[in-house]
């Protein structure tokens, strides 16, 4: 734990953004990088915002909202990602995971960490991937990271035992609270809220229930999001393929088809509160 200096979070989007402003706040020299200009330029916006937050509601000071800014360097070249951890939150494909990390296995030294805060691919396949897989381990943050204190340290087969003992000391020094598990499909927490989703999805396919019935009822009876509010917040194209995935790796049971509502919902572009209009309209 005490060699990890520098953090660096590949992916600017929803769960990037928010693992490095919780990385920055905790001290470590942090990295953002992201293949896409207008998602680091996203990204730098957002975390100022909720910097001026905590200040304005005396969470932390001037000087520490400027201090955790100036550790972050923001990056569209991969030859900058260089760090004692990378933690990767790119798009939920298996391809371009491993692409990743074989291209930060070729820049990094043998002792950096690679970890993966997918919510569904195989960790222990991932691992196969790169050049010391011992080294690879699942670091499942939650949406929004820097509010959401739970992390899934997902443990491959390949993983060593003492970086699972890290990850989880540095969960704990970013202010986490971490769980430790193997890798399964969905691990915890994604395997048991896929019902939640889909069974919402199937009342509404046949008519049973509206969207916003469904999400009230939920909400009324103290889930803190109905299942539409919460698929609009993590994004319907993650969450569609996270249903893919766990379907696929349990071998295809009937309970957890992937719904077409959620499919003609991606199919149209309408991903929820990132694009400003998902199963609700957003105001951009
Ligand atoms: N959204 C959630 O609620 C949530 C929660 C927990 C975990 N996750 C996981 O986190 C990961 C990211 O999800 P997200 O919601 O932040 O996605 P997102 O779509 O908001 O952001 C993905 C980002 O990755 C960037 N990107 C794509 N390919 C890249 C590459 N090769 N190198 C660098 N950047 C690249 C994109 O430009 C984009 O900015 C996924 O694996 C997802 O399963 C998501």
């Amino acid at each position: 734990m005490n060699n990890i200096k520098t953090i660096c979070v590949c992916g600017a989007g929803t769960m990037g953004s928010g693992i490095a402003q919780v990385a920055a706040m905790a001290g470590f020299d942090t990295i953002q990088f992201d293949v896409s200009h207008d998602m680091l330029e996203k990204s730098r916006s957002a975390i100022t915002k909720n910097l001026e937050w905590y200040v304005s509601n005396g969470k932390i000071n001037a000087a520490r909202q400027l201090a955790c800014l100036e550790r972050i360097r923001f990056t569209g070249h991969i030859r900058d990602c260089i760090a004692d951890l990378c933690i990767e939150a790119i798009t939920e494909q298996k391809e371009a995971k491993a692409a990743l990390f074989s291209q930060l296995s070729v820049i990094n030294t043998s002792t950096s960490i690679f970890a993966t805060n997918t919510s569904s691919i195989s960790v222990t396949e991932l691992a196969a991937t790169v050049q010391h897989p011992s080294r690879v381990v699942g670091l499942h943050f939650f949406n929004p990271a820097p509010i959401m204190k739970l992390v899934e340290v997902v443990k491959a087969a390949q993983t060593d035992t003492a970086i699972v003992e890290t990850m989880v000391m540095l969960t704990k020094a970013l202010g986490k609270i971490p769980v430790v598990c193997n890798d399964a499909p969905g691990f915890i927490v994604n395997r048991v809220a896929r019902q939640y989703y889909l069974e919402a999805m199937k009342l509404v396919e046949s008519g049973l229930a509206t969207i916003e019935t469904i999400d009230a009822v939920m909400e009324t009876t103290g889930f803190k999001m109905g299942p539409f509010r919460l698929m609009d917040l993590i994004g319907i194209d993650i969450n569609l393929a996270v249903s893919n995935i766990v379907w696929e790796a349990l071998g295809k049971p009937a309970r957890l088809i992937p719904s077409p509502i959620q499919k003609a919902k991606m199919e149209s572009g309408e991903l929820g509160r990132k694009k400003g209009k998902g199963f609700y309209v957003y105001g951009v």
